[in-house]
């Protein structure tokens, strides 16, 4: 039998829905069945370093008897990786603990704690407002949970949320959660300086901090040993990555540290993000051109387009500098390189005219992908404390609106200017939406769908793309 056409109609067709309707970017924690006395059932939201952690609790949690599973139904333990970045994510936890406080009611045992950035903001104010919580654990105190877990055991409610300094947890070895065996996060640095005035990260994750170095290098090793094939190196600000040796004779900075990784095998494909336009270099552009396996993409948030805009978010770059960098991009890797954005609609006092200028900004770019939100305000930022959060719901989703259209159409000429050619395809796996296809990514983060023919997943195939939607190449493997 021929193989069956993939056409564009056929993308279209939304996937089937999931058992449970949590949203799509939430992780759940797949089974480790090595037969351990308990069950961990871990939820992830918000962000890339979240998941990232869960796999670290779930690794220090291991150590105590616990199993993961991907059935709340089965769980001793649920845990909540929580988000407070916009107001919206924290009320998705709200609404789940709800559900969760529901399943309580029939099995009493259940333990449920939430970790993450809400546990770090809320504190202990968590206990008191939603009553099923029994443990509450912030980013940095995840190795302290074998200790709380105990006094849960012994009927107390626990809390931790001290920050620090210094923990990275460089020498836990994570247990990949949601792994297709192909692709995985390192943690590079933990938390962050920046202070931009919309943002509670510096509130919830504390100091920045960076990973020794070598810790960083073997895990991409022992990642590729395992058969591994591309890595995305995590932080919230990875260009301004510096790590010292202890006795001050080696320094590595993120320029050197993405070499290294590099170095590994020219087989392990290495990502990363995100790039911060204030500290991206062009050491940082020359490495990624000088390796191949260093893909061509960059994750270099704007937020705006406008320089007083930029200035009261206290993001430190204005309209000019962050066009010089994305010149030295494309001066350096060329127009091909991937670029994506992150922008926040109808921040503070933001004009019709200012807005446009983010619109203009965009234009001028032409990103391959973004993710936009309109303005949410945050209790104790900058912005909360100093500036009226004074644009209507109605004017920000208008613009939001307006953003995203734009994108749309920005996205579709970057995958338009795909087709007709040959792409390097790392295979993640099946395709959702047709097992006979097979799904990967190219080297600027673009999905490519093929027919499977022999191939399988973790093989890098070459693909001619002849067709496109704004997010999605469809193509034939070339031999
Ligand atoms: N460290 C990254 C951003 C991490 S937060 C950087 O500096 O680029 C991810 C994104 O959430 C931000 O880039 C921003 O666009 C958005 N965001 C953060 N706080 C927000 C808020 N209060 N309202 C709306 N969007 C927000
Ligand atoms: Fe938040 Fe700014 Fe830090 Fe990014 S760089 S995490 S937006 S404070
Ligand atoms: Fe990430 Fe959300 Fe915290 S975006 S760092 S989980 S506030």
């Amino acid at each position: 039998m021929s193989q069956p056409i993939l056409t564009l109609d056929f993308l279209d067709k939304a996937a089937a829905p999931a058992a449970e309707q949590l949203p799509a970017d939430v992780r759940v924690s797949e089974p480790t069945h090595t037969g351990r006395q308990r069950r961990l059932y871990i939820e992830s939201y918000g962000c890339q370093m979240n998941y990232s952690d869960s796999e670290i609790v779930s690794s220090i949690l291991y150590d105590e008897g616990f199993d993961t599973t991907a059935e709340l139904a089965e769980a001793d333990l649920v845990l909540l990786n929580t988000c407070s970045i916009r107001e919206k994510a924290e009320i998705t936890v709200r609404q789940r603990l709800k559900e969760i406080n529901a399943h309580k009611r029939r099995r009493p045992g259940l333990l449920v704690g939430v970790l993450g950035c809400m546990a770090e903001r809320l504190k202990s104010k968590f206990l008191e407002e939603e009553q099923i919580v029994d443990l509450v654990v912030g980013p940095d105190a995840y190795r302290d949970l074998p200790r709380l877990i105990k006094e849960v055991d012994g009927g107390q409610r626990a809390v931790n949320v001290l920050l620090s300094r210094d923990e990275t947890y460089a020498d836990i070895t994570p247990v990949r959660l949601n792994s297709n065996g192909i692709t995985a996060f390192i943690s590079i640095m933990r938390g962050c300086d920046n202070m931009c005035s919309f943002c509670v990260v510096p509130f919830t994750r504390g100091r920045e901090r960076s990973r020794d170095a070598h810790s960083v290098v073997q895990e991409a090793q022992d990642l590729f040993n395992k058969g591994y094939k591309e890595v995305t190196l995590l932080g919230q600000n990875v260009d301004s990555y510096k790590w010292q040796s202890e006795d001050g004779s080696e320094f590595v900075n993120f320029a050197q540290l993405l070499e290294r990784v590099a170095l590994v095998s020219p087989e392990l494909r290495v990502r990363f993000s995100t790039s911060h336009p204030k500290d991206i270099t062009d050491e940082v552009l020359h490495t990624m051109a000088r390796y191949d396996n260093v893909c061509n993409y960059i994750h270099l948030p704007a937020q705006s387009g406008n320089s007083r805009v930029l200035k009261l978010m206290n993001r430190t770059y204005d309209r000019e500098w962050y066009l010089d960098r994305v010149a030295a991009i494309r001066r350096i890797l060329g127009v091909d390189c991937g670029i994506s954005t992150d922008m926040i609609a109808g921040f503070c006092s933001e004009t019709e005219e200012e807005h446009q200028e983010t619109l203009s900004l965009m234009d001028h770019v032409q990103y391959d992908m973004a993710y936009m939100f309109f303005y949410s305000e945050r209790p104790g930022t900058l912005a909360a404390r100093k500036i009226e959060d004074d644009i209507p719901l109605d004017v920000k989703k208008r613009r939001l609106s307006e953003i995203i259209a734009r994108q749309q159409q920005h996205s579709l000429i970057r995958s338009q200017m795909a087709v007709g050619k040959v792409h390097r395809v790392l295979v993640e796996g099946v395709s959702k939406r047709s097992s006979e296809h097979l799904s990967g990514r190219n080297d600027q983060n673009k999905v490519v769908i093929f027919p499977r023919k022999h191939y399988k997943q973790g093989d890098y195939v070459n693909v001619f793309v002849r067709e496109c939607t704004s997010t999605t190449l469809l193509g034939d493997a070339v031999e």
